[in-house]
């Protein structure tokens, strides 16, 4: 008899989160049986809180804001591309060690990926110089992008991501850009700044054109897609990634991969 995995996303708010949903339906989907929870943690009780998680058998937790960063820290053995974002999003143990993976960027491959959008010998324009931005560089680069600019409001955030982040990346160049001096043509555009979910506009010159257009942010109004909308240009929202993300955790975790394209 299969014995019941059990799951959580560790967070703080963790009521709006989707996770539970996602990970029962890749369950559903696989014949496999577990109990994904949502666990709240108090600022500064993360650590104890993973702790008990694993002290009563947890086998995985996802992990969301704020904890990111936290996550990281607590590891003793991390992979390379949750290294390269400084920030972890799926835990698990093993043999007595905390293990700890970051798969949005894989998350948001996949996602244009189901799309169908082209991402190999791409020129990628992603807007942001934040986390979000951190964690989705390596994995387009190694997806095959030709070039991807960041553009960031604050251009020496962009140039210093940059120059965290060349040491890692053979074959794709980086550049940075100001907002406001954004020009030229991209094959996609991703909009990583966290403009929609303070709802904030988010102008862009004319002078920058552009073939898809990505938004990180869900369920929230975005400026970047009424732009994408009124350029007549196919858009998508976060929620793919949202998806995409959560498939690579269960792959971790469960050792079967199932297809994003039945979830959206
Ligand atoms: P996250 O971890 O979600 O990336 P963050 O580290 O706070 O969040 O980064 C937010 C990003 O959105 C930054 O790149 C920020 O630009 P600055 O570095 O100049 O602050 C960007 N951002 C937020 N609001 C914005 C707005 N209204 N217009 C343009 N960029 C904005």
């Amino acid at each position: 008899m299969q014995t019941t995995k059990h799951f959580a996303v560790i967070g703080n708010p963790i009521a709006h989160s989707r996770s539970p949903e996602l990970h029962q339906a890749f369950a559903q989907k696989t014949g496999i049986t577990l109990v994904y929870n949502k666990r709240l943690a108090q600022i500064g009780q993360f650590e104890s809180s993973i702790d008990e998680f694993f002290k009563n058998h947890g086998t995985g937790l996802n992990v969301t804001v704020p904890f990111k960063e936290d996550a990281f820290k607590a590891c003793d053995v991390l992979t390379e591309r949750a290294k390269i974002a400084k920030a972890v999003n799926t835990l698990w143990q093993k043999e007595g060690k905390l293990y700890g993976d970051n798969t949005d960027g894989q998350g948001l491959v996949n996602a244009i990926n189901a799309l169908e959008w082209p991402l190999s010998q791409s020129r990628i324009l992603i807007l942001g110089a934040g986390g979000a931005t951190r964690g989705v560089i390596f994995p387009l680069a190694e997806a095959g992008a030709h070039e991807i600019v960041i553009a960031n409001r604050t251009l020496s955030r962009a140039t210093q991501l940059i120059q965290d982040l060349s040491p890692h990346i053979q074959n794709t160049s980086l550049n940075a850009v100001g907002l406001d001096q954004l020009t030229g043509h991209f094959d996609i555009v991703i909009n990583a700044t966290s403009a929609s979910l303070s709802g904030d506009t988010l102008l862009l010159p004319e002078s920058l054109t552009f073939n898809y257009a990505y938004e990180m942010a869900y369920g929230k109004p975005s400026h970047f897609l009424d732009e994408a909308k009124k350029r007549n240009i196919p858009y998508a929202d976060g929620f793919g990634m949202l998806v995409g993300q959560a498939i690579e955790s269960f792959y971790i975790w469960n050792g079967t991969r199932p297809n994003l394209k039945d979830f959206l």
